[in-house]
């Protein structure tokens, strides 16, 4: 092969290589939900499921909590009090105010005996006696919920889809998909889409999709114009 020919095809090869790189435009799909803390320069705000070592506490992907007073976010499971037999389940992309606290039924003294004192646990003797609390079943959170600063959730607990707790509030009953709930006892005090949306939204399941579609209509989730999601019924 002649000098001129190896140059051109040198040449060719090279173009090639170019177009390859330049068609090679990385697909954006956002943080990656396996890091603990997504963003480096706000430590105190953690990716919650890979902080989580207890088995009886299960997050999903992208729910985070931000420990803005604490600076201590890894020890998150010091807020799951009493957790001993019961589950405390959090769906994705749920936004966890400091200092919220679930108060699983494992500490639940029973009311019905004549002392709620729990003489089983103490010992020397009383542990002939043994210690059942009332439990009320696990506490579980739908997903794209925002719990405020300070909420208390106790045991038993369902929380749906979208919904909003208040800062400092103490849920003590169910809470429906988008309900704003505020106070002691958590009370609703509006839902922030009318019915048929929230259906739409429910069926929708905005947070089951990919990363990458998640991020292709990141304008619209962050957007209050609700209705641009109904083409993805
Ligand atoms: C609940 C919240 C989101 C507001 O929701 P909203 O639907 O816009 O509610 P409004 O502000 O219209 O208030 C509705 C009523 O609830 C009351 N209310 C609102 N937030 C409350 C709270 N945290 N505790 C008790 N009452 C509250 C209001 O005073 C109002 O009462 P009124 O009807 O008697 O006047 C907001 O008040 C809140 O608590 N945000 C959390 C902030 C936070 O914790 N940030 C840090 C963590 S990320």
């Amino acid at each position: 092969m002649n000098d001129d020919r190896q140059a051109m095809i040198d040449k060719a090869r090279r173009h090639r290589n170019r177009k390859v790189f330049r068609s090679h435009v990385p697909v954006m799909k956002g943080p990656d939900p396996d890091r603990i803390q997504p963003r480096k320069r706000y430590a105190q705000l953690v990716f919650l499921k890979n902080v989580i070592k207890s088995p009886n506490i299960e997050v999903g992907d992208y729910t985070y909590y931000d420990d803005i007073r604490g600076d201590k976010p890894l020890e998150f499971e010091k807020n799951v009090i009493h957790s001993m037999q019961e589950k405390l389940v959090i769906g994705k992309f749920c936004s966890i105010g400091a200092e919220t606290v679930f108060i699983m039924s494992g500490g639940n003294h029973r009311l019905d005996n004549v002392s709620t004192y729990p003489f089983g646990l103490m010992g020397s003797g009383w542990e002939i006696v043994s210690y059942e609390p009332e439990l009320r079943g696990d506490i579980v959170v739908g997903n794209d919920v925002w719990i405020g600063f300070r909420a208390t959730i106790l045991g038993g607990v369902t929380v749906g889809d979208g919904a909003v707790i208040g800062a400092g509030a103490v849920v003590t009953a169910d809470v429906p998909p988008y309900a704003v709930v505020v106070g002691n006892p958590a009370r609703v005090v509006r839902r922030r889409f009318d019915d048929e949306t929230v259906d739409m939204l429910i069926r929708i399941k905005w947070w089951d999709w990919s990363p990458e579609k998640i991020t292709q209509n990141v304008g619209i989730l962050a957007s209050p114009s609700v209705e641009r999601l109904s083409r993805f019924l």
